[in-house]
Formats: structure tokens, C-alpha cells, sequence
């Protein structure tokens, strides 16, 4: 199984993964990074593990990938032959074209147990919440934001004297077992016969 990945970040997950696929025990195969975000630590990264790595200029919109961008993402994707596809702190919302080409076969990890604290920062919101208890989750994606079927996920502690960078650091640590451990899980089930 060939994976392809896309962040826009600093790309911690995406380490943790590459470092799973090296150290055998991914069960598929990283083999293209692509961002949003030109400078980004992820496509950094993918050098440093020598996986390939492109900048997709995201056109003239926030939160999503101009029409012609999600075009250019797709064609990436499908040249690289990738059988599902991982966001690793992507900060744009999925649009139609890429749902459609990889229909139930994109998954992501976000910082809360959903469905609770959806959308940005949600390590802050758990914290302005005072619940007692975060983590995170990976699932499926789908046309909303962090709605789709809930995969996986781990709970952390929130702890009285946390700060949004403590409490986000220690979901970060959680997400390094969980998102490998995930993807195993993931690509067996798309390789058992239908
Ligand atoms: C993670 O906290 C993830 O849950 C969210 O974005 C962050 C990405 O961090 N979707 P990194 O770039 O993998 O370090």
C-alpha cells in the first residue's frame, strides 16, 4: 500500500510515520509529501527522509484549496499511485474533487476526542472547557469538518496547571502512537478482499 500525505505544518506526524515505515512496522509505504504551505517543516522533513515532497500553490482562498490546486493535489496523487491518503495537520478543508477521487480513503488526526472540540485549536477549547479529559482522534474524512467515522482514539489528561502549549504537547505525544498504529489498521482493512 502507497500512501500519499499532506500537511501544512511542522510535520511531527508525518515523522512519526516515517520512522514507523523505517522501522517496519507501518505495514505501507509513505511516497509522497505534498503542502499547502511553501515553506513548511513537513516538506522539510520529507527531504530529510527522502521521500518527495511538493509545494501545491493553494490560490487565492483561506481554508480551502482553489479549484485548479485540488486539481493539481489530485493529479499528484494519482501519478504517485497512492492508495489512500493521511492528512498530517493539513489546515484546508477536503473539497469534493478529492473526496470523490479517494472515495473513503482519506483519513485524519485531529486534537480532541470527537465528536467534541471540532475545528481550530482544540486543545484551547478542551482548556476554556475544563473538561477533565482530552486526546485525539482519527477518521474518515468527509465533506464537513471533523465529522467523519471515528477510527481511533486516545485519551489524555487535562492537568490543573496546564497551559494550551502543555496540554497540546502531551495530545502531540498521544498522536505519535495512535496515528502509526492507525494507518496499520487502516491499510489492513483495505487490503482484506471485499
Ligand atoms: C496535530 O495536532 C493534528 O492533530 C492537527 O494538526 C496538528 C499537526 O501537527 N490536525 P504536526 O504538523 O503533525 O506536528
Amino acid at each position: 500500500m502507497r500512501i500519499g500525505i499532506l500537511g501544512s505544518g511542522k510535520g511531527s506526524n508525518f515523522r512519526a510515520l516515517a520512522e514507523a515505515f523505517q522501522s517496519g512496522t507501518l505495514g505501507c509505504e509513505p511516497v509522497i509529501v505534498l503542502s499547502d504551505v511553501e515553506n513548511a517543516g513537513i516538506l522539510d522533513l520529507a527531504k530529510s527522509f527522502d521521500i518527495p515532497g511538493h509545494f501545491v500553490a493553494p490560490g487565492p482562498f483561506r481554508t480551502k484549496m482553489a479549484p485548479e490546486a485540488e486539481a493539481e493535489l489530485v493529479q499528484l496523487l494519482q501519478e504517485a499511485q497512492v492508495d489512500f491518503i493521511v492528512l498530517a495537520g493539513y489546515m484546508r478543508v477536503i473539497k469534493e474533487s478529492l473526496l470523490k477521487a479517494f472515495p473513503g480513503r482519506i483519513i485524519n488526526i485531529h486534537p480532541s476526542l470527537l465528536p467534541n472540540f471540532r475545528g481550530l485549536a482544540a486543545w484551547s477549547q478542551a482548556l476554556e472547557a475544563g473538561v477533565p479529559q482530552t486526546g485525539c482522534t482519527v477518521h474518515l474524512v468527509d465533506a464537513g469538518v471533523d465529522t467523519g467515522t471515528i477510527l481511533g482514539q486516545s485519551i489524555v489528561p487535562v492537568l490543573a496547571d496546564d497551559t494550551a502549549e502543555s496540554l497540546h504537547a502531551r495530545i502531540q505525544v498521544a498522536e505519535h502512537e495512535l496515528y502509526p498504529r492507525m494507518v496499520r489498521e487502516f491499510a489492513q482493512g483495505l487490503q482484506k478482499p471485499a
